[in-house]
């Protein structure tokens, strides 16, 4: 059970700004259960109740979860004076919603970028004592080798004072014309450029970075970059579960 004043229900729920949706109300054109609603402060039992606008019932939901392929070149902040941000590239339809990114990829990395107004499940996802694992693909310059495997296995030194858990990465093609390889990561924290300066530490540079999973849920490739949708109840299920 949920309980809400009127006003705060319509406007989280897109009717408009909390003064839009005060002056729909004390028109008359919001009903709950049978009876018109005047009271933009009245509370309501967002569980239960039957709310109209202009005749027709409106559901609440207020946690909404969407997936986004990020592109490169966006940065994972709600606002820069500068530069385009992932909220920029969320539909109108979601423009009521405080959404926010679940931690950062950086301006040049791609991939699987959870959105949300859910501060409990972002606060979980990224808290650092649970470790979610977070996979990358990465196109590194430089042969990477099993030296490379074993100093990730054994956790990396990024600063004095701080080395990483152990990661896994995995080699998954070296090519000796080019000189670059292409390798999968797993990480079990997020701190600022890790992957880059994780190889950077082992004399190597990041040339692409794309993550493909954030605890069980997994970048849906059909996503072109820059587009987004929302969760399935399985991906959200498997979420909620982490
Ligand atoms: N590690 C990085 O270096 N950059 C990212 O965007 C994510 C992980």
């Amino acid at each position: 059970m949920k309980k809400m004043r009127l006003d705060k229900l319509l406007s989280g729920s897109g009717f408009g700004s909390r003064k839009e949706v005060k002056s729909m109300i004390k028109s008359g054109r919001i009903r709950i259960g049978g009876d018109i609603m005047r009271d933009p402060g009245f509370i309501v039992d967002t569980d239960t109740a039957e709310v109209y606008v202009d005749g027709e019932r409106i559901s609440y939901r207020q946690y909404y979860y969407l997936m986004m392929n990020k592109p490169a070149g966006v940065i994972s902040a709600t606002f820069d004076p500068d530069s385009k941000t992932v909220l920029d590239l969320v539909p109108p339809a979601y423009s009521h919603v405080s959404l926010f990114p679940v931690g950062r990829l950086d301006k040049d990395t791609e991939g699987l970028l959870l959105m949300t107004n859910d501060g409990r499940l972002a606060h979980r996802l990224l808290s650092p004592k649970r470790h979610v694992p977070k996979t990358y693909y990465a196109r590194i310059e430089g042969m990477v080798g099993q030296e490379d495997i074993d100093a990730f296995k054994a956790g990396i030194e990024l600063e004095p004072g701080f080395t990483t858990l152990p990661a896994h990465l995995e080699i998954l093609g070296c090519n000796e014309q080019t000189g670059t390889s292409e390798v999968s990561v797993i990480i079990y924290e997020g701190k600022y450029h890790q992957i880059k300066r994780m190889f950077k530490a082992v004399g190597k540079r990041v040339l692409y970075l794309k993550r493909l999973s954030m605890g069980g849920l997994k970048l849906d490739e059909s996503l072109p970059p820059g587009a987004v949708r929302e969760l399935s109840q399985d991906e959200l299920d498997i979420l909620l579960k982490e």
